[in-house]
């Protein structure tokens, strides 16, 4: 049923356009079918609303022309049960004598026009075309919102690394081989492998992402090869696995490093054998999944530490991609604003703004340690907290040292950890902020001097951080 209301979408269907006539007099049927086959429609005509909801379970119309009264399920019940399940198909309704304020009612609940009878052959005509005009408009307009959405997914920047990046995108798209994209956190890796999918052979194919980090132990198998009503408690209903939601598809495996090792072993044998079992079947599925993953961790050292198996390291790693730090591509600063400017401009509702020359400097002289994701929210940020249209160098946050601190990276496991990189970063700016004057340090962060000394040889920082 799904596949056939989403058939409506498509534009040669509605160039096709196949009109279904349900009336249960038969002079009208024949008068309607013969009027509307001269324009070149191809038509087909059914008697009951009953018919008609059978007929649409195999077959695509572009437009239906229902009559109001009919023997059976009347055209108002017809009409709400087509809207249900095909909600893109162009509705008219006919309306006969002491019907039409149905009719009009209709045409509140998404009937897209009524006509009367006894019918006016050539306005009949008329109102069909309209009506298959208006949906063709629809139409391209949602086309162009889905456009918007690529937009969204492209991979932005003329430097030399982004050039090579799409050119190997290119290379290993259409292939099936597996794909393992390494980068620190928010460089593109998950755009990378959309794109991947995009340019594939699979691309009318589901995708379909699954953060490994996030899946607790007990549901790893259900998560991964689903599970049958009744399975284990809270099992109430069957559920699909990713594996299976995924095939004639791509499987995006992100944060690959970080699947337990119980994970990987699963994961490692469906790769050898591309079935599974769904947990509390016997019965095995067999499936056909791109497998693209990615890390922001060197597994060379999680197999080191014996976090990673190699068995499975080699059949990830097919083909390796590197995606290259924004600090290695900073060139495409000015682009990447621009595009995020229009990007969250459009999702605020907000006017496009004017980065300056200035602007664009400051953004070109910080390290951004959060990468691409982190240019996008300072640009956001900046987009929706200035009413003016002209953005200056004073209204980027990035830079003055009290907006740095929220950049550090998540990516610590513990408390002490996080702690610690947090106490370093302040210590060496405010170091840096004084030149390197470590009482003077102390004294304006309100510690102990030897205090300090004793936590900067702790944390491995050094004492001439003189501000160049
Ligand atoms: N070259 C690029 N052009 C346009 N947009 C980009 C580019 N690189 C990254 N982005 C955008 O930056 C954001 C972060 O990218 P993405 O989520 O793919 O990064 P990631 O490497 O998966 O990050 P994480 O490691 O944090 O999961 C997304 O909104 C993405 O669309
Ligand atoms: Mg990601």
């Amino acid at each position: 049923m799904s596949s056939l209301a989403f058939g409506y979408r498509k534009s040669q269907l509605i160039k096709m356009s196949k009109i279904l006539v349900v009336d249960d007099e038969r002079g009208i049927q024949r008068a309607l079918k013969g009027v509307l086959e001269d324009e070149g429609f191809a038509v087909e005509t059914v008697a009951s609303g009953e018919e008609c909801l059978k007929l649409l379970e195999h077959e695509t119309f572009s437009c239906i022309l229902l009559d109001i009264w009919l023997p059976g399920i009347d055209g108002i019940e017809t009409f709400e049960r087509i809207k249900a399940s095909y909600p893109d198909v162009v509705v008219l309704m006919i309306s006969g004598h002491g019907t039409i304020e149905t009719a009009v009612r209709a045409t509140k609940l998404g009937a897209f026009d009524f006509i009367e009878k006894p019918l006016h052959l050539e306005k009949t005509v008329q109102s069909v075309r309209n009506a298959l005009q208006q949906a063709q408009l629809k139409l391209e307009s949602q086309q162009l919102r889905s456009n918007e959405l690529v937009n969204e997914c492209k991979i932005i920047g003329d430097s030399a690394p982004m050039r090579a990046l799409r050119q190997q995108i290119n290379v290993a798209a259409p292939t099936n081989g597996r794909v393992l994209i390494y980068g620190e956190s928010g460089t593109g890796k998950e755009l990378v492998a959309q794109s991947l999918h995009t340019q594939s052979l699979r691309n009318s194919n589901p995708f379909i992402a699954m953060n490994c980090a996030a899946v607790p132990e007990e549901l790893i198998e259900s998560e991964l090869f689903g599970h049958i009503k009744g399975a284990f408690t809270g099992a109430y209903q069957n559920k699909r696995g990713k594996f299976e939601l995924a095939d004639t598809g791509t499987l995006f495996l992100d944060e690959v490093a970080d699947m337990s090792l119980k994970m990987q072993a699963k994961v490692l044998r469906v790769l050898e054998e591309q079935s599974f079992e769904p947990v509390g079947s016997s019965n095995s599925i067999t499936v056909d999944v791109r497998i693209i993953a990615a890390t922001n961790k060197r597994l060379d050292e999680e197999i080191e530490k014996g976090n990673f198996r190699t068995d499975l390291f080699y059949r990830l790693n097919v083909i390796p991609f590197q995606i290259p730090s924004l600090r290695q591509h900073m060139e495409d600063i000015a682009q990447l604003v621009e595009h995020f400017n229009q990007i969250h401009c459009r999702k605020n509702k907000l006017q496009n703004k004017k980065f300056t020359d200035d602007a664009i400097d400051i953004m070109q002289n910080y390290d951004w340690p959060g990468n691409v994701r982190q240019l996008s929210s300072v640009v956001e940020r900046v987009v929706i907290m200035n009413q003016k249209t002209r953005i200056e160098a004073e209204d980027i946050p990035v830079g003055k040292s009290e907006q740095i601190l929220p950049n550090i990276h998540y990516n610590y496991d513990s408390y002490r950890e996080a702690n610690e990189a947090y106490e370093k970063e302040f210590i060496t700016r405010k170091l840096i902020e004084l030149q390197g004057n470590i009482t003077r340090t102390a004294e304006t962060i309100g510690i102990d001097r030897s205090y300090l000394y004793r936590r900067m040889k702790a944390l491995g920082i050094s004492s001439k951080q003189n501000g160049s």
